[in-house]
C-alpha cells in the first residue's frame, strides 16, 4: 500500500505573518496547500492521502479543501501535525497504521505542503525508489559552491561541488522502517535532525537519490511567493 503525507503543520515564522501559516497563503486563485494536494490526488496512486496542519487549522483546512477541490475531499483526511517536522511525520505514520491498515510493506511519501510545483514524475520516481531501496530523498545538484565554516568566521572546508546536492521533498520510506528509525533517536539526535532522511543516514541506512527539479521550489520567505506567482503565470 502507498500513502502520502502532506506536511502542513508548520507556522511559517520566516514568512512573517504569525496569524496565518504560509501554506494557507494564496498562490494564484487558491491556497498553496491546495496546489500541492491536487498534485498528489491527481497522481491516482495512493491508498490514503493525509494533510497534517496546526491543530487550530484543521477545520479551516477541511473547509478550504471542500471549497477549492471538492472532487478530492472524500479521499483526503486532515489531522493535527506535531511540534517538530518529524513529530508531524510520526503522527502521519500512526494515522496510516491505526486507521488505514498500513502493513510492513507500506510506503509513505512525505512532502512539504509549501512545494506546490512537485511533478507527477517526481512522485512516481519516489514510490519506485522507496519500494526498491526502502528510503529515498529528492535532490538537485548543488549549483552554488558550498562553503563550510565551523565557527562562522573562517572557512573550514569547501567540499567538491560535483558530489553535493540540495535536498528537496518528497522523501519517501518504507513506513515501518521510518517509524522504527525515528523512534530509535535519542533526544540529542532528534534535536539536530532537520529531516527524516538524516535519521536514516545517522543509523547507517541506505537512502537512494531521486532526481528532483529546480522548479520544485520551497516557499519559505515572502520573495519565494513572488517567484512562485511568476512561475504560475509562465
Ligand atoms: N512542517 C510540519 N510540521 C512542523 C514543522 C514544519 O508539517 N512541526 C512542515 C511545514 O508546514 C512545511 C514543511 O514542513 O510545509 C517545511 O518546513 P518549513 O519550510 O521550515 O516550514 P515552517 O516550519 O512552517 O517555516 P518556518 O521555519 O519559517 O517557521
Amino acid at each position: 500500500m502507498q500513502f502520502a503525507a502532506i506536511l502542513a503543520g508548520g507556522s511559517g515564522v520566516r514568512m512573517g505573518n504569525p496569524n496565518k501559516p504560509k501554506q494557507f497563503f494564496y498562490l494564484g486563485d487558491k491556497p498553496i496547500l491546495v496546489h500541492t494536494l491536487e498534485k498528489f490526488c491527481a497522481a491516482g496512486c495512493f491508498d490514503g492521502i493525509l494533510v497534517l496542519t496546526p491543530a487550530t487549522w484543521i477545520q479551516q483546512t477541511k473547509d478550504i479543501i471542500a471549497k477549492h477541490c471538492p472532487q478530492y475531499a472524500g479521499q483526503v483526511a486532515v489531522i493535527a501535525g506535531g511540534a517538530e517536522r518529524n513529530d508531524t511525520i510520526m503522527n502521519a505514520i500512526r494515522y496510516f497504521e491505526d486507521e488505514c491498515q498500513a502493513d510492513d510493506a507500506s510506503i509513505i511519501v512525505t512532502h512539504d505542503a509549501v512545494r506546490p510545483f512537485v511533478s507527477l514524475r517526481i512522485i512516481e520516481d519516489n514510490i519506485a525508489a522507496a519500494l526498491a531501496h526502502g528510503a529515498c530523498d529528492t535532490v538537485v545538484p548543488a549549483t552554488d559552491t558550498i562553503v563550510e565554516s565551523l565557527d562562522g568566521e573562517l572557512i573550514s572546508s569547501i567540499p567538491n561541488r560535483s558530489v553535493l546536492y540540495q535536498g528537496q521533498t518528497p522523501q519517501s520510506f518504507n513506513m515501518r522502517e521510518l517509524r522504527e528509525t525515528l523512534e530509535s533517536l535519542t533526544p540529542e539526535e532528534s534535536a539536530i535532525l532537520t529531516d527524516a532522511c538524516k535519521a536514516f543516514v545517522l543509523r547507517g541506512k541506505k537512502v537512494a537519490l531521486v532526481r528532483g527539479d529546480v522548479s520544485n521550489v520551497k516557499i519559505t520567505y515572502p520573495q519565494d511567493l513572488r517567484v512562485a506567482e511568476a512561475m504560475l503565470e509562465a
